[in-house]
């Protein structure tokens, strides 16, 4: 698939145009508040918004097995621009269920992976093979307890929705990635916010919609966060859901052709 360019996209979408202008005119906390308390587009159902940790404890028990059109579009690309893994330190931030740890593990990954919450982890652990990963319970809004330079591939997978303070992590991300290493970041698209979508499932057990929290960052704040953290940029590059993900995926239909996913790589 080829990368699509966000901004001749959002061209078209009058709505999107709106709500950054508003941005530039009301500043950045009004405009999390109108993006946050948007209704998304393409649904009416009721939302529950939780702190992360708690949507995600909730979320664990049908996490993998969501038709998921995000994970179904960043896999490839995680496994293409990771390249060769084997006897590599790794480590996986923000693991979740271990869907890549696991993975870079039976590739003869060295792997950490580091989560707070212990629904995902739990998900994790029982996975054939996990008993090669490493787990930590931690907390990625606070340092990192892991040491300078200690891995040669620094990934954080669908996360950064979820961090608050993007300089502190992109500067912990660079402290523990070793100078040959590079870190890689995949992320929900930011022009996917701008439609009101965040990281959210459906409770079997109520069918409300359940919101983790998550902030509405641009690129823009991404790109910055890492140019203070004295990251340099290798790669980014922006996805899209194509005809063959979208017949696919029932969920992915009806973001076809529009921004989803976004790749970001980085040397220290
Ligand atoms: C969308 S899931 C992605 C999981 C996994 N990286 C993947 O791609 O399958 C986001 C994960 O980030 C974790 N997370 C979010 N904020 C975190 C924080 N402050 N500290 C640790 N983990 C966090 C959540 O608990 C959740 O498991």
């Amino acid at each position: 698939m080829q990368p699509i360019s966000s901004a001749r996209r959002l061209a078209g979408r009058s709505n999107a145009i709106r709500i950054v202008d508003c941005r530039l005119l009301l500043g950045e906390s009004l405009f999390s508040i109108i993006v946050e308390s948007q209704r998304p587009m393409d649904s009416d159902t009721p939302i529950e918004a939780v702190p992360t940790r708690e949507g995600y404890d909730r979320w664990a028990d049908i996490y993998d097995a969501e038709d998921n059109a995000l994970i179904a579009l960043e896999e490839p690309r995680v496994i293409e621009l990771l390249g060769e893994v084997a006897n590599l330190d790794i480590v996986d931030l923000g693991a979740g269920t271990g869907r890549h740890a696991v993975r870079l593990a039976a590739a003869g990954a060295r792997v950490t992976a580091v989560e707070f919450s212990e629904g995902m982890v739990e998900k994790a652990r029982a996975k054939p093979g996990a008993d090669r990963v490493r787990f930590l319970l931690h907390d990625l809004s606070k340092p990192l307890p892991l040491s300078d330079a200690s891995f040669d591939r620094v990934l954080s997978c669908l996360v950064l929705e979820h961090i608050t303070n993007l300089e502190l992590f992109f500067s912990e991300c660079r402290r523990i990635c070793r100078p040959s290493g590079f870190v890689l970041f995949s992320a929900m698209h930011p022009a996917m916010m701008l439609r009101g979508i965040s990281a959210r499932f459906t409770d079997p057990d109520t069918g409300r919609e359940v919101r983790p929290t998550s902030h509405p960052h641009q690129i823009s704040d991404f790109l910055m966060a890492a140019v203070r953290a004295g990251l340099h940029l290798d790669h980014i590059s922006e996805h899209a859901v194509d005809e063959a993900l979208a017949a696919r995926s029932p969920r992915a239909a009806k973001y076809l052709g529009w921004p989803m996913l976004l790749m970001m790589r980085f040397c220290p």
